[in-house]
């Protein structure tokens, strides 16, 4: 290793994270932001000694098995690391870090934002003054559906999911949660707790999902369980796009079964299923959740935290693998 490490930066990152990164490192940065396939990366990874990707970089045991051998940590700019091997990384004695905590309101406010969006048909009021087609006030139009005091389900009761239920208690709305273990009272502030998915879900006027993607949890809202869900339920999803199956999701805004859906995640993004532009109860946003400056930045920061510690000889504070 040389003095200065060597980071390859995948992607452009936030001006003051470049600038921070440039300064500690020999960093080679993306200014052109355009996406390393797995070769570009592999090619593009010689002579690093880290690697600061991001979730578009699939990090998997193929890719792993071809970096150079100088390439000794992949500090990932996000929270979730479905797209890194992590098993691969520990065979190979690959450092991996992620970016937990820094994001987590910016992704909670984000699924208010698709909950009230979604409940209160803001699509469709957008498209139709957007249109030049309002006109004007009128008793009945365009009718939502109440969040304050209704029930939400938390599928996901980890940093994010807290703070969801925070900012959903501001709306007076009952809060139940599913999670692998119980949460301590202290946590719980009066949720209820499920201890299957599949008994949360009655109790879910709304339902918010803040799991990550994991075998266990791909397709977990498939056409059984959103059947589960009360009639004119809607479905909040700010965790991963493959959580959801989305013939069983487009199926159920299709017959009413759900009154809306709010998504900012999407199987194989950036491609988004077509069948969604022809629903109007579908209110999308393109991956946004974490997209604040003060968030950003903060992402990078930690990954650069991460990747100094563990250049300094010491364990990195986010380390996964
Ligand atoms: C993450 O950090 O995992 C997010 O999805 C990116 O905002």
């Amino acid at each position: 290793m040389t003095d200065t490490p060597r980071i390859l930066v995948t992607r452009k990152l936030p001006q003051a994270v470049e600038a921070r990164a440039a300064e500690t490192y020999a960093a080679t940065l993306n200014p052109a932001d355009g996406a390393y396939g797995p070769d570009g990366l592999v090619a593009a990874a010689e002579g690093m000694d880290g690697l600061l990707v991001a979730p578009t970089d699939r990090v998997d045991a193929a890719l792993i098995g071809r970096l150079p051998d100088s390439v000794k940590i992949v500090a990932t700019f996000s929270v979730g690391y479905e797209h890194i091997d992590l098993e691969a990384a520990r065979a190979r004695g690959l450092v991996v870090t992620n970016t937990p905590d820094v994001l987590t309101d910016a992704t909670a406010d984000m699924a208010v934002l698709l909950m009230l969006a979604a409940a209160r048909r803001a699509h469709e009021g957008q498209t139709l003054l957007r249109a030049g087609k309002w006109a004007g006030w009128t008793p009945t139009q365009l009718m939502g559906i109440q969040v304050t005091g209704k029930r939400v389900g938390i599928v996901g009761m980890g940093r994010i999911g807290q703070a969801f239920a925070k900012r959903a208690r501001a709306f007076d709305m009952a809060v139940h949660y599913y999670n692998r273990r119980r949460l301590d009272p202290a946590l719980e502030q009066g949720a209820v707790y499920h201890d299957t998915v599949e008994g949360l879900l009655p109790q879910a006027d709304f339902l918010s999902l803040h799991c990550p993607l994991t075998a266990e949890t791909h397709h977990l809202m498939n056409g059984d369980r959103l059947a589960l869900l009360p009639d004119g339920a809607v479905l909040v999803n700010t965790a991963r796009g493959p959580v959801v199956d989305d013939d069983a999701l487009i199926a159920a805004l299709a017959s009413g079964k759900l009154a809306a859906a709010g998504l900012d995640v999407f199987q194989g993004e950036p491609d988004v299923d077509p069948r969604y532009w022809a629903l109007d109860n579908v209110f999308i946003l393109p991956h946004q959740g974490s997209a604040t400056v003060e968030t950003r930045n903060a992402m990078g920061f930690r990954a650069l935290d991460n990747l100094d510690a563990f250049f300094a000889g010491k364990e990195p504070g986010d380390r996964v693998a």
